[in-house]
């Protein structure tokens, strides 16, 4: 965990709200890296202890002494990923009664991620005081190359997640200095489902169709030849859940795989190997309206800042025809 020390001159920590918070944050590609860095430093500007945290590097004694937790994870499925869930589930503890807040970055569906997030950290007995969500570039292999949100988060959004943990830390303090009334309900409902879409309805898909997306991911096969185990445990040391073990068959453990496709993305040797044509075939006329016309919405609630020009989307071009693995590494 790095304690933040701003160059420069030495600040006078006396006028600095007395308060320890933390920031813990999943991050594959370094959308929400980048975010969770922007709030920790708006959050260093006013109190006088911070800290951030990957997610992998906290364990359970460490939140004990904070009175504000941040978590924050990509959207992935329209939810939070499985590590995110088992992390609040299984390892946060002595956290009750804290003020805790919660954000994502993601593409253009945050679906139900606040929704799951915020009701389980009120579970663990945590005083939520606020969240928010950012648009982040999207690198799935068989997703459109542009993808419609890439460019963000950009230097707006970083301004705006250093705002947000300027405000978390002020408003933690008036709520532990008694203002209740401060503390915000995640908004129900279609007012919910308003400011934060899940993904179109009403896309015609055929059984074979739904059990092709359905498969990602842990049909993949391993080349031996390329394989460099157990001299290289990249796609092991990485994997959020822990589901790969290439000593036994299959390799992919699948009631546990969140099918993220970050081993197939990042094995340097490019020994992971899956066929992502058939997934690409899917995509008609009909999916490209429906994708198209949610950004427009988006746009047109002011929730999305376009970058990417609709007709520069790369529906012909995904992801993985701009780059053979390892298309990313980890972070
Ligand atoms: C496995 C997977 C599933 C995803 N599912 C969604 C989704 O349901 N909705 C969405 O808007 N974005 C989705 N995304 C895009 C990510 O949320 C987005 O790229 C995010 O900013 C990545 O954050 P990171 O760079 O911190 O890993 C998904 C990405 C992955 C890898």
């Amino acid at each position: 965990m790095d304690d933040h020390h701003p160059a420069g001159s030495p600040r006078d920590d006396s006028a600095l709200i007395k308060m320890k918070s933390i920031v813990i944050y999943y991050s594959q590609t370094g959308n929400t890296k980048k975010i969770a860095e922007a709030i920790y430093a708006g959050m260093s500007e006013v109190s006088d202890k911070c800290v951030i945290a990957r997610l992998q590097d906290v364990d359970t004694g460490d939140l004990a002494g904070y009175d504000l937790i941040g978590l924050g994870a990509p959207v992935w499925h329209r939810r939070e990923p499985a590590n995110v869930m088992n992390f609040i589930e299984y390892t946060m503890n002595a956290v009750e009664g804290k003020h805790g807040f919660a954000f994502c970055t993601h593409g253009l569906y945050p679906g139900r991620f606040l929704a799951r997030v915020v009701m389980l950290l009120i579970q663990r007995g945590l005083t939520i005081i606020g969240w928010n969500n950012w648009y982040g570039s999207v690198f799935l292999p068989e997703k459109p190359k542009p993808y419609f949100t890439d460019g963000h988060p950009d230097e707006i959004d970083l301004a705006e997640a250093r705002d947000f943990g300027r405000k978390m830390v002020e408003r933690s303090r008036r709520i532990y200095a008694g203002e209740d009334g401060l503390i915000p309900s995640l908004p129900q409902g279609r007012e919910y489902d308003e400011l934060y879409p899940g993904p179109p309805r009403g896309i015609h898909r055929t059984t074979e169709q739904r059990e092709l997306i359905g498969i990602r991911a842990f049909e993949y096969s391993i080349n031996k030849e390329k394989c460099a185990y157990p001299k290289c445990t990249v796609c092991i040391d990485n994997c959020p859940t822990h589901s790969i073990n290439l000593s036994v068959s299959p390799p992919i453990l699948k009631d546990t795989c969140d099918r993220c496709s970050y081993c197939e993305q990042i094995c340097p040797r490019g020994a992971i190997e899956f066929d992502w044509e058939p997934i690409v075939k899917i995509v008609d006329e009909d999916a490209i309206r429906h994708f198209t016309r949610v950004s427009e919405e988006a746009e047109s609630k002011g929730l999305f800042r376009r970058l990417v020009p609709l007709k520069d989307v790369g529906w012909k071009t995904p992801w993985y025809t701009h780059k053979k693995p390892p298309r990313l590494k980890p972070l």
